[in-house]
């Protein structure tokens, strides 16, 4: 079950948001990285093509980096350093153990107090902190909707 979160710093209005192209999903990531501070993370649960990482490109923008932004699919995670925060970019689709995260340095990346941006987070929701902002994007029929929430924690 999901309890409705609205993500710190970020107006309360701006949840539910129906988004009809993949500019409004990038003005969203934008809106996003403005409120975004250090030692953030920030969950993205959608199916393939959801807009995950299309948000992530507007929030990086916001954030003044100027390098590509993709998922990070293979590689896990990427490091985006240089704009106004350091932010590091995980994507869980194809980690098939929590073990590949920590022996990647997953809590040597919490610690580093970034912003850190999560895709599939909940094939391992109980490695995120429990502050996390849970944005959930759907596919609707033209355009995408994004809802944000708090996992419950046991
Ligand atoms: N609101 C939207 N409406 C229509 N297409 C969108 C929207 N947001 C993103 N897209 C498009 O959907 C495709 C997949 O987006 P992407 O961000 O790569 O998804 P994900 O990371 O969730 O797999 C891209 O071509 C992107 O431009
Ligand atoms: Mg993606």
């Amino acid at each position: 079950m999901w309890v409705r979160y609205y993500a710190e710093g970020v107006k309360s209005d701006l949840f539910p948001i129906d988004l009809a192209d993949s500019e409004a999903t990038v003005a969203l990531g934008h809106e996003l990285g403005k409120a975004a501070k250090a030692g953030e993370t920030i969950a993205l649960v959608g199916d393939l093509g959801a807009g995950k990482t299309t948000l992530c490109q507007g929030l990086m923008s916001a954030l003044g980096y100027e390098g590509e932004v993709t998922s990070p699919t293979f590689s896990l995670v990427q490091e985006y350093l240089g704009g106004q925060l350091e932010v590091f970019h995980f994507d869980f689709y194809r980690v098939n153990d929590e073990h590949e995260l920590l022996d990647l340095g997953w809590d040597d990346y919490i610690d580093r107090k970034g912003l850190i941006l999560v895709e599939w987070p909940q094939l391992f929701p109980e490695l995120l902190p429990a502050d996390t902002s849970w944005i959930h994007l759907h596919h609707l029929e033209i355009g995408r909707r994004a809802e944000s929430y708090l996992i419950p924690r046991k």
